[in-house]
């Protein structure tokens, strides 16, 4: 089969060398990929949201399957797009339908679909500017900290969480009536804050089966201790210890199940991950957030933990026999730690070069925000790289992801040093 991957960071190169492992795949392409993805993939520079770029490289091309990575593709409807082609409508494609995808592009949407289907959430109500006093009287019934979340996709970037009532109201006003997100925040969801540990669970569906992927958790903020702004997301540790068997089952019973049939109930044929980000809130799991992809960086410390073909899960989506197929997972523990750029997630410079990869051995290497320029590797991007190692205990991967991080330079690179330092 040849294959397309749509996307450019370390999630789409741990695709891309996963899959690049199967005797069934011919070749595969990556759009628009970085260095990393261009040394095992063939790159094709186009922008993954360009519908009809994509539609050309997939006829060009042969190709058979198309994996898209980020999600802005899927909530623009790139699978919808597909299905109303005579010439791509028997392409496979991993991942949702504009419908499915509405889980992770409206907050409003995802409240609603739990709320409906018993899954365990916070408490929420959702406001316009219509009716920005009633938000107002809303937040006064809360205590804080309070959480705002602007209801469309705004980046990462949409959801605020705030210690006073009085500034909760300002930044209520400032999102819907002078849309501090854009349109993104002309709804807002506020809801209840919860208090626990955060995990994310990987669930790949055909819509009608499910199969639960190793569960993984990231480390959001710049700074060491949790502190400092969100990024994107600055390492990830799979298994997490605290997501016992019993823990998890609960997870199962309580949240996919229901999520799946829920999905089917409201006629929404879902072909793809489900990312849940969950809080584990005293041994109870309830809901922060569904994504319609798999994350970054916990792809990267998820998929290299699975031991089977992934191509043949695929196809067990594509062509809704999930239920037929079996996966096993490596028990090791993998550590994985993001190089970022000085200054991310503020401003940062490109175009720094690269030197030293070569000389890590003990890990596999990701590639993020990196390009080729005169055949030397650059960065072009905040996130950078990701180092994943595996180890038999968390302190051990972390131990060789850290070694081989010495190895590699370029001007101004940080990362966090205390990842994993709440699982210890
Ligand atoms: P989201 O974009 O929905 O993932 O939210 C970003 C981050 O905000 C999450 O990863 C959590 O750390 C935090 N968060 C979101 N909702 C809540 C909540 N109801 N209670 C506590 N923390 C939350
Ligand atoms: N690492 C969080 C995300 O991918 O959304």
């Amino acid at each position: 089969m040849n294959i397309l991957i749509l996307g450019s960071g370390g999630r789409e190169h741990a695709f891309t060398l996963k899959l690049s492992e199967s005797n069934k795949v011919n070749q595969l392409f990556v759009a628009p990929g970085n260095a990393g993805t261009s040394q095992i993939a063939t790159n094709i520079n186009i922008n993954p949201t360009d519908f009809k770029a994509v539609k050309e490289i997939v006829l060009n091309n042969q190709i058979d399957m198309v994996v898209v990575g980020p999600e802005a593709p899927l909530v623009e409807g790139v699978h919808d797009y597909f299905l109303a082609d005579k010439d791509l409508k028997n392409i496979s494609v991993i991942g949702p339908k504009k419908d499915g995808a509405l889980l992770e592009g409206s907050k409003d949407f995802s409240k609603i679909f739990m709320e409906k289907h018993n899954i365990p959430t916070a408490r929420y109500q959702s406001f316009t500017k219509e009716n920005l006093s009633e938000g107002f009287l809303f937040l006064e019934t809360l205590s804080s900290p309070y959480v705002l979340k602007a209801d469309g996709l705004a980046a990462g970037k949409g959801v605020l969480i705030l210690d006073s009532l009085e500034e909760a109201k300002k930044e209520l006003e400032e999102m819907l009536t002078n849309q501090k997100f854009g349109e993104a925040s002309s709804t807002v969801v506020i809801e209840e804050f919860l208090d626990g540990i955060e995990l994310s669970v990987f669930v790949l569906t055909d819509g009608k089966s499910y199969k639960i992927l190793p569960s993984a958790k990231d480390y959001k903020r710049i700074g060491e201790g949790d502190k400092g702004l969100n990024t994107g997301g600055m390492g990830a540790i799979s298994p997490v210890p605290f997501a016992s068997e019993d823990f998890l089952n609960k997870v199962e019973e309580r949240i996919v199940i229901p999520t799946i049939n829920g999905l089917q109930k409201e006629g929404i044929d879902y072909r793809g991950f489900i990312f849940i980000g969950l809080m584990n809130v005293d041994g109870n799991p309830q809901v922060i957030e569904y994504n319609v992809r798999m994350g970054d960086p916990e792809t990267e410390a998820v998929l290299p933990r699975i031991d089977s073909d992934l191509l043949d899960l695929f196809e067990g989506v594509a062509n809704q026999t999930l239920d037929k197929k079996s996966f096993s997972i490596n028990p090791k523990t993998a550590a994985t730690i993001m190089l970022v750029s000085g200054g991310y997630p503020e401003a940062y410079e490109n175009g720094k070069e690269m030197t030293g990869i070569e000389k890590v051995t003990e890990s596999i290497v990701f590639h993020a925000g990196t390009t080729l320029k005169e055949n030397k590797i650059i960065t072009n991007g905040g996130r950078v790289m990701a180092i994943t190692s595996f180890g038999d205990t968390i302190d051990e991967a972390l131990k060789k992801s850290y070694a081989s991080i010495e190895n590699i330079h370029f001007e101004n690179m940080n990362f966090r040093k205390d990842i994993g330092f709440d699982l210890i």
